[in-house]
């Protein structure tokens, strides 16, 4: 999980390991408050991020169709564009259909450890 308060554009720029971004979406597919200042700073600075490995698990909600999971969606982009190397596939979980959003994200995040 990242929060603004948790993790900072350093930790991330220091990290020679992976990163696990677990992001919803907000407002019209944007992306939440807490994440914000990560992504901006990092946007800003652009650090080398080629080191780094990551993975996305993105939580939104097909009712809102266009923007489904964009906060996800665009935090991946953001960390694709600075050279870090999405493993797997990116999750994205519809609060509208899935009940148990934990659940299916702990399946996922099994398969996605024995990736690394
Ligand atoms: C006001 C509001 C706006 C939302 N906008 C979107 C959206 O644009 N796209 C999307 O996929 N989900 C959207 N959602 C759904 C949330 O991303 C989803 O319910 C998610 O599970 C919320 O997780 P959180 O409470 O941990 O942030 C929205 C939810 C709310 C309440």
């Amino acid at each position: 999980m990242v929060t603004d308060s948790l993790i900072t554009p350093q930790d991330v720029d220091a990290e020679r390991g992976v990163v696990l971004i677990c992001c919803s979406t907000h407002g019209e597919g944007e992306l939440p408050e807490n994440i914000r200042p990560l992504y901006d700073a990092l946007a800003r600075t652009r650090p080398d991020l080629s080191h780094l490995r990551y993975g996305v698990i993105a939580l939104g909600d097909q009712s809102y169709r266009e923007t489904f999971c964009r906060g996800g969606k665009t935090i991946d982009a953001l960390f694709a564009s600075l050279g870090a190397e999405r493993i797997g596939e990116r999750l994205e979980i519809d609060a509208c259909t899935q009940p148990l959003p934990d659940e299916e994200a702990l399946d996922w995040a099994k398969e996605w450890v024995s990736l690394l």
